[in-house]
């Protein structure tokens, strides 16, 4: 007999065990502190943007025998003018995670969202667009196939074009950066606001590419496990300047500043149609391969009576 509840402290065990079993499916190691994934049950600040819009939200589990075999994390955003035109009013699965022996309990879960979100009166419902609170955690991975049965079985579709690639591997095997692939170029590495740092290969007074890392996914130390992995954020060659190696000696650059920040791992998002252009060949030569592909964006097609 299952009971579903709003979420208290006394689940946080349960919820904490659904999130790391998930996660460290998705990326080798990775997990959450219970303070931290309790912590963002009030705010996600990996969404600068649309997280300020929420209005209300709302943590529900499913529980049998005291153990947490699913949980949903739900938001609305407000109606405000300030709120993207998308956003207003409407209600976000913000995720669900349950255990894939529990598909019935995960979609009775479901079913208690959606009644709350009656309640909210939200307009249209969508999932999965606020996520998991950690990086790169975008959408339901192909290794969570349970949870896409469960969103498809509900009446979920995905919406098109929203697919990406995660991509990961080790820093340790990239050669140290030697002579320029092009005469002429100059390398630059600059501190960016998004990323943290940014290399850059430079002609004359013209940058022909550049690439962008971070160097500390731990987030000054409040998930340790990350420790050790860096993110490539951007990569980016002139069109006409593709081919002939910078790419790759921008990796390299930035490959020998990770592995002085401590970094011996990488792990990068990679859009379908960038992995399809030649992203994806790129990435596997520097000897990175795909961890799991994510289909982000769900929307929430109800039945039509
Ligand atoms: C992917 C990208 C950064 C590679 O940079 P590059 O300087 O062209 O790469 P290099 O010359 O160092 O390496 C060449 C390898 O990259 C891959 N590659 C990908 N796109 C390429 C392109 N348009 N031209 C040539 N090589 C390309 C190939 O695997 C190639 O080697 P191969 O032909 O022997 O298999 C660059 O093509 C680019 O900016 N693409 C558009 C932006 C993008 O997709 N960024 C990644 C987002 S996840």
């Amino acid at each position: 007999m299952i009971v579903i509840e709003p979420y208290h402290a006394d689940h946080l065990p349960g919820v904490q065990r659904l999130v790391n079993r998930h996660l460290s499916a998705v990326v080798p190691g990775w997990t959450l502190p219970a303070a931290y994934i309790e912590q963002n049950l009030h705010r996600n600040p990996h969404q600068p943007i649309i997280d300020p819009w929420v209005a209300e939200r709302q943590t529900l589990v499913a529980v049998e025998q005291q153990r947490v075999i699913a949980a949903a994390h739900l938001l609305r955003y407000g109606t405000g003018e300030g709120v993207g035109v998308d956003y207003r009013g409407a209600g976000d699965v913000a995720w669900l995670l349950a255990w894939n022996e529990h598909l019935n309990e995960a979609l009775a879960l479901l079913e208690a969202v959606h009644e709350q979100m009656r309640w909210w009166n939200a307009p249209r419902i969508f999932a999965w667009d606020s996520h998991l609170p950690a990086p790169l955690m975008i959408g339901i991975p192909d290794v969570w196939p349970h949870l896409h049965q469960v969103f498809t079985q509900a009446g979920y579709e995905p919406l098109p074009e929203r697919s990406e690639a995660l991509y990961g591997g080790w820093l340790r095997d990239i050669p140290a950066p030697v002579s320029s692939p092009v005469d002429g170029l100059v390398f630059k590495r600059t501190v960016r606001s998004l990323w943290g740092v940014g290399f850059t290969a430079w002609m004359d007074d013209q940058p022909l590419g550049f690439c962008e890392c971070v160097t500390d996914l731990t987030e000054g130390g409040a998930l340790p496990t990350l420790r050790g992995w860096a993110e490539l954020g951007e990569i980016f060659i002139q069109e006409t300047w593709r081919g002939r190696g910078i790419g790759t000696w921008l990796v390299q650059h930035a490959a020998a500043w990770l592995r002085l920040a401590g970094c011996d791992r990488i792990v990068l998002s990679c859009a379908a149609d960038d992995e399809a252009a030649g992203a994806g060949r790129f990435y596997r030569r520097l000897g990175w391969d795909v961890f799991t592909r994510f289909q982000d964006g769900w929307a929430w097609r109800p039945p039509t009576p």
